[in-house]
């Protein structure tokens, strides 16, 4: 059989990952995939030769519609990020009947609907696995490996950068600053890491598994979204006398109000083994009605391990090409024509459990009237701590878990408390989940 050719767009960390670990694995790549399969081509503006295998065969130019319209091309791959090229660039691939694969969570985030339905109109296939948490082979897992199941909920550290800043500030004390030039350096941060910090990087990928798990339309847009930049240390520590770990969580739950889509800093169990996992390792934890709990576990960003994941699909698709695209697995898990309408909820009408941490005079009727405030909204106190004040200070922190409450009742509770003349300043809250 001819060897397929493969366009790359881009040669940064995934796309020379991309080239080194198919040019390396050549051999059982193409035992796997049932024939060869060659970069021919590749569009890069600035790249570094040195590391990339293979490149003398490879014919580089700076223009990536030239690669996008190239007729030998049988599969665009897609690895330059951002919205814009990449979504005219993909949507070209697609009109010139070509299979693309892409590691752009946030054009499959924002575009992907109207993607979908071109690469459908056209029965070529959008192949996305590396999209989310890297390296992990989460999207075959829940499209495929999971579909007997009714899923009811996705938990999921999703983010590496964070979680790297989050386990180095925890483990070492490191500064917020220097870790995150680290990540930039070791090429797992986004080009704009306020991406990475602010949530919108995990945010991009939630909204990717809860259309896979629940079989909705990408909706970006209604995702709640709170990044890491405001943990401070002593929650990291409050936390840990708690018995908790504080994790960048994103979650997407099945509830009667509707899909929950949220990706903010929570408090989990430390005996949880996604607790456990650090630096920039990625898990995801999928709970089926059938199956149960399930945890995927892996490097979330990186040039080789994402590689992993963009070659998977290359083979994949290698593999479809001369099916019927009537029936491949489809895009988002779910028929296109049965995607459901079931609204995604307002984070308003979540109920969690929280964390308070706030800062209140040492005097008598203090404490009596933070929880006569907590009580008169209906929310009951689980743990209730007065830490010792900072040196000179005369104010001490007072530290709280409580019981499930809904966030519209708790952002009434935590007005009412600041507004108090004994509590000084802002009510710092995150969220609590079990994981059960
Ligand atoms: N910036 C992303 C991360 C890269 O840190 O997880 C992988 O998507």
């Amino acid at each position: 059989m001819k060897p397929v050719k493969v366009g790359l767009l881009g040669l940064g960390t995934v796309g020379g990952g991309t080239l080194n670990v198919l040019v390396r694995n050549a051999a059982e790549i193409a035992r796997r995939a049932g024939r060869e399969i060659l970069v021919t081509h590749a569009a890069a503006r600035e790249y570094r030769a040195e590391g990339l295998e293979g490149l003398d065969k490879v014919e580089v130019c700076d223009d990536a519609f030239a690669v996008v319209d190239n007729p030998d091309i049988d599969i665009v791959v897609e690895l330059i990020g951002g919205y814009s090229p990449a979504r005219e660039l993909v949507l070209r691939a697609i009109e010139n009947g070509k299979h693309v694969v892409t590691a752009n969570k946030a054009l499959i985030a924002l575009h992907g609907n109207e993607i979908f339905e071109a690469a459908q109109k056209k029965g070529v296939t959008v192949a996305f696995e590396a999209a989310v948490a890297g390296g992990i082979p989460i999207i075959k897992a829940l499209r495929e490996g999971l579909a007997a199941n009714h899923i009811e909920w996705i938990a999921g550290i999703i983010n590496g950068t964070g979680n790297f800043i989050l386990t180095e500030m925890k483990d070492k004390g490191r500064d917020f600053a220097d870790v995150l030039a680290e990540a930039q350096a070791l090429g797992y941060a986004e080009a704009d890491p306020t991406f990475d910090v602010e949530g919108i990087d995990a945010a991009h990928k939630l909204t990717i598994l809860a259309s896979l798990a629940f079989g909705i339309p990408l909706q970006f847009d209604k995702c709640y979204t709170e990044g890491i930049s405001r943990i401070q240390p002593q929650d990291v520590t409050y936390a840990e006398q708690f018995g908790y770990r504080i994790k960048h969580l994103g979650i997407t739950r099945r509830t009667e109000r509707g899909i929950e889509l949220r990706v903010h800093p929570t408090l989990i169990p430390e005996r949880r083994l996604i607790a456990n996992v650090d630096g920039v390792m990625n898990a995801v934890l999928v709970k089926g009605d059938a199956v149960g709990p399930t945890l995927y576990y892996g490097a979330g960003a990186g040039s080789l391990p994402t590689a992993s994941a963009v070659v998977a699909d290359i083979i994949d698709v290698t593999r479809t090409l001369t099916t019927d695209p009537e029936n491949r697995v489809p895009h988002l898990a779910f028929q296109p024509g049965e995607l459901s309408d079931v609204p995604v909820c307002p984070m308003d009408d979540v109920v969690t459990a929280y964390y308070l941490r706030m800062t209140a005079v040492d005097r008598p009727g203090v404490v009596a009237a933070v929880a006569g405030i907590l009580s008169e909204a209906g929310i009951s106190i689980e743990a209730m701590q007065q830490k010792q004040p900072a040196e000179g200070e005369v104010e001490v922190p007072l530290v709280m878990l409580t019981h499930l409450v809904r966030e519209r009742q708790m952002n009434v509770a935590i007005e009412k408390i600041e507004a108090l003349d004994s509590v000084a300043g802002e009510v710092t809250r995150i969220r609590v989940e079990r994981l059960k």
